[in-house]
């Protein structure tokens, strides 16, 4: 079944900090654009032959290849779209304990989220490795399909790209950069954060 593209008109009018109407409604709109080729992909994988499979170039294995790039350009940008706010929200204990615990402070994971940020092309993800019981953040990069540990769980996106500020801040990322971080939407990443577990010690 096609997946629907999901709404985030709730953002405009002010309440993502930092974006106007203009900035949110693009970025959507490019978002909408994977969902497509998302189904369109699996559409397509649904009937490809897999007769012969090759690394070169065969239909199968390009829809393969592929299929990555549209999948978490959907997901990312879903949880991006989820995850940023008005600043109205906060942290809760449970949330603030696990990111104290994983980098040290609080001061430490937005200094550390920062520095991703403004190295990227790309995302910042949070993650949660049940292998240690802590959060790291990483930098998923090239199209979406680079850089994200494997058996993890994902707490958190930040949009990095040109595309995501270019309107409003221009060559200004660092601008941008403060506004999502401060603007959080701390409701949904409090939830996200709910379904794992403190970090060791
Ligand atoms: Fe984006």
């Amino acid at each position: 079944m096609a997946r629907e593209p999901k709404n985030f008109d709730n953002l405009l009018g002010g309440n993502a900090k930092g974006l106007s109407d203009t900035q949110l409604k693009a970025h959507f709109t490019l978002y909408q654009g994977y969902v497509k080729k998302l189904n369109e992909i699996r559409e397509k994988l649904g009937t490809a032959d897999r007769g012969a499979p090759n690394y070169s170039f065969n239909e199968y294995s390009e829809l393969k290849r592929r299929e990555p790039v549209a999948f978490n350009g959907t997901v990312l940008h879903e949880m991006y779209f989820e995850n940023i706010g008005n600043g109205s929200t906060q942290p809760d204990e449970h949330a603030k304990k696990l990111i104290t615990d994983s980098f040290g402070s609080w001061d430490a994971w937005i200094a550390d989220s920062k520095a991703v940020l403004m190295s990227a092309h790309g995302w910042l993800v949070t993650i949660f490795d049940y292998a240690d019981g802590k959060l790291y953040n990483n930098l998923v990069r090239t199209e979406h399909d680079v850089g994200l540990f494997a058996n993890v769980h994902v707490m958190l996106a930040v949009d990095a790209w040109e595309h995501a500020y270019f309107f409003d801040y221009q060559t200004g990322k660092a601008k941008y950069v403060e506004a999502m971080l401060s603007g959080l939407d701390w409701a949904t990443l409090n939830k996200r954060f709910a379904t794992v577990g403190v970090a060791h010690k």
